[in-house]
């Protein structure tokens, strides 16, 4: 309808303008015939008298006048010869035919023949008046005047804008015509293209013929890749993250897009104490530690297993709270699982099975068929709980770590333009470890189903291509890090986790070092001047608290003068104890403190002190400040937040950090005294060289650590992930279109 409406309101005017150009077009036609055909009579009546100047010379000159008559008469009896007439040099009309107008005189014959359109009318009608001089070998004698009819003139040009007229109806028809051909064909292309453009497609719509745009599309994504790279590579430590840059990012690159977590630990734990008031813990899990800040800068909801004893109290209708309690920065949403359920997906499945098999800890992986149902259902569930808190169909899911190995792609199957961010928090072995695994299989078709798959280091994400190599008939394409599997694309990239660092004002609030020191030493009971070890660790056999504990007893058995004037204190916090693994580890501790403490301790002083409780995080904040070196020993570690801890608390640019070679941390930590937890011997040699280390040598080592922590916090971690989920999705978001034309 429109299309029309615009197609006659350019007819109307096309036709009007063509009137316009007939009826001017009209009398100019006319005085164009005529002059043209004044001209072809002027020379056929020159041609006349050239041909009668003989015969009319020799009849003057004979006085013959009956012979000019009979000349003439034969002359005129061409139809459009109308008269003839002959005048003397003094305009005397000598002869004349019988048609001449008896009134016309020579001299007026002669003005009206020198006018541009020589025309006069005469009773037979309008005739071309013409005057021809007659010579002979003396010059002229006479002029003839020729009267040519000039009827024919006015009819063909009658003829002539009747030709006109139809001329300019066909052009106006055929330009009518074509104009609406063309105009329906590039309205057509100016509304989608503007339908295009309002999608933000005008990149892809003018190219038009899908076959014809396929290696342009490969191109444009192969460009587009090279920018992502080029980037990744331009995002030096130079550019500082903190929770605005964080937020700023959600704003503008991803559009302010809804970001959903989901972990099985949750932030925030509510617990009910004997009397019945319900407090709120904060877990003691690196995972949270790392995504809780995040979490507070994009808001969105956080979906996690509901596992405190007093969880359910707190929630409403939709199993929501907002968080954290008194700040409410983002929604909690829980999930409740049966013990039962817990024991197979959680106790069984992920710490019985995939933790030690991905932590090489020498602790056998256990792997029940009944542990495998569990899990899998359980990931469903999370699943269905991220479809049905989406408000959009593309939100970003961030998955975290090895309890949701499979929920990648049972989300990615139900909302197919989501941004799946798995980030597996804890190492990938190598993939001879891994194949041990009886659903090896699954668990990576799931993983797959990501966007981006996170790990901590290079040294991961390549472990994790080479065993998508050995198990999938997947292609890999190392140059970018990218895994494709069933036409979809997983980007496989390191991003190494960190901490919030500590804001200025948080810092004011710290205690002093001395009164840290003063208040510690107090409640411990530490002989006054002696020095501080500290280990801050969950209870697990991964974490290499054994191997510390036998390098703190080889230390004081080969620097007896230690004795009495060195504690190490091991902050162990209770963690799946319903495990015999973990129970029966923790078992074997206790035992071996209290062996050291037997052997090297005196009334009133314990070498080696056990906390093995949970402590929050101030308490952790003031131990590190009163220790003089803090031991990270574990045996495999996807990275350890607790050595990044330390350090950000050390404010004052003193204390040594011992770092186990295995813990991913070590390959940005370097300054840290790098040790093979194993090495009993070398460990014991670290402790030593620690207690002496001058506070000169401690500053420049905890400077560059603390420069290290600070560029790559727990922001940046977050923010390249995202800034790369911006890109894939924008990538996404292209090849849709590219899709959408191959296909249109
Ligand atoms: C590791 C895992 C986390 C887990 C944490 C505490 O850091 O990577 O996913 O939350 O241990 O373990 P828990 O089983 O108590 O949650």
């Amino acid at each position: 309808m429109n299309t029309l409406r615009l197609q006659l309101r350019f007819l109307v005017p096309l036709v009007l303008a063509l009137a316009a150009a007939a009826w001017l077009t009209v009398p100019v036609v006319d005085r164009l015939t005529l002059r043209w055909f004044a001209r072809d009579l002027s020379l056929r009546g020159e041609l006349v008298a050239n041909t009668l100047s003989d015969s009319i010379g020799q009849a003057l000159e004979d006085r013959q006048s009956s012979k000019l008559d009979a000349l003439f008469a034969r002359v005129v009896q061409d139809e459009r010869l109308v008269a003839i007439g002959l005048c003397s040099q003094d305009d005397r009309l000598l002869r004349r035919t019988s048609a001449f107008p008896t009134g016309m005189r020579c001299a007026e014959a002669r003005s009206i023949a020198a006018l541009p359109s020589p025309v006069a009318q005469i009773e037979g009608g309008p005739v071309h008046v013409g005057l021809y001089p007659v010579k002979n070998e003396q010059g002229r004698i006479a002029d003839m005047v020729l009267l040519q009819d000039i009827g024919f003139i006015a009819r063909r040009s009658e003829d002539t804008q009747n030709y006109l007229f139809v001329l300019l109806a066909v052009l106006g028809i055929v330009i009518a015509m074509i104009t609406m051909v063309v105009a329906q064909i590039s309205w057509r292309g100016w509304v989608s293209g503007a339908r295009a453009l309002l999608r933000g497609e005008g990149l892809i719509r003018p190219l038009g013929q899908p076959g014809e745009l396929a290696p342009l599309a490969a191109d444009l994504r192969q460009r587009l890749r090279d920018l992502e790279d080029e980037y990744r590579r331009n995002l030096g430590p130079d550019a500082p993250w903190d929770a605005a840059r964080l937020r700023a990012l959600l704003g503008t690159l991803l559009r302010g897009d809804e970001v959903i977590v989901v972990s099985n630990r949750e932030p925030y734990i509510h617990d009910a104490l004997p009397g019945g008031e319900v407090v709120v813990r904060r877990p003691a899990s690196g995972l949270v530690t790392a995504v809780e800040p995040v979490m507070r800068a994009c808001s969105g909801t956080w979906i996690a297993h509901g596992s405190g004893p007093a969880d359910r109290t707190v929630v409403d209708a939709h199993d929501r709270l907002r968080v954290p309690p008194g700040i409410e920065d983002y929604t909690l949403r829980r999930i409740w699982l049966t013990a039962k359920e817990e024991q197979g997906y959680y106790y069984g499945f992920a710490n019985e099975g995939l933790w030690p098999l991905c932590h090489v800890a020498h602790v056998r992986p256990v792997f029940r068929e009944s542990d495998w149902r569990a899990y899998r259902e359980i990931n469903q569930r999370f699943a269905d709980a991220v479809v049905a808190e989406a408000r959009s169909e593309d939100p970003i899911v961030l998955v975290q770590d090895y309890h949701f190995a499979l929920l990648p792609a049972m989300v990615r199957e139900r909302l197919p333009a989501a941004t799946v961010l798995t980030f597996w928090h804890i190492p990938w072995p190598n993939p001879e470890s891994f194949g041990i695994c009886p659903w090896r299989r699954e668990i990576i078709e799931g993983l797959l189903g990501s966007t981006i798959l996170g790990f901590h280091t290079q040294f991961h994400c390549k472990n994790f291509l080479e065993t998508v190599d050995r198990y999938l008939e997947a292609r890999i394409e190392y140059e970018h890090s990218t895994v494709s599997f069933r036409d979809d694309d997983t980007f496989v990239q390191s991003y190494p986790i960190s901490i919030e660092w500590p804001s200025e004002q948080a810092e004011s609030r710290w205690p002093s070092i001395e009164s840290a020191r003063e208040t510690v030493f107090k409640r411990l009971g530490l002989p006054e001047g002696s020095r501080l070890a500290v280990g801050v660790d969950r209870f697990d056999y991964t974490k290499g608290i054994l191997e510390r504990l036998h390098a703190v007893e080889r230390f004081l058995e080969k620097h007896p003068k230690w004795i009495g004037r060195f504690t190490f204190v091991q902050v162990a916090a209770p963690t799946r104890s319903s495990l015999e693994e973990y129970r029966s580890f923790q078992e074997r501790i206790e035992r071996l403190c209290e062996r050291i403490d037997q052997r090297f301790g005196r009334p009133g002083y314990k070498p080696v002190i056990l906390l093995a409780r949970h402590h929050e995080h101030d308490a952790l904040n003031e131990l590190y400040r009163a220790a003089d070196m803090c031991l990270v020993t574990s045996l495999h570690d996807g990275m350890n937040l607790v050595s990044k801890e330390f350090i950000a608390t050390r404010n004052d640019e003193q204390g040594v950090l011992i770092l186990s070679r295995f813990a991913g941390a070590a390959r940005e930590l370097t300054e840290a005294l790098i040790v093979n937890p194993y090495h009993v011997e070398e460990c014991a040699d670290a402790i030593e060289q620690a207690l002496t280390m001058p506070a000169a040598e401690q500053r420049e080592r905890m400077a560059s650590l603390r420069l290290t922590v600070r560029e790559s916090n727990v922001y940046r971690w977050a923010g390249r992930m995202l800034v790369d989920a911006g890109r894939m999705r924008q990538r996404q978001r292209i090849e849709a279109r590219v899709l959408r034309h191959r296909v249109a």
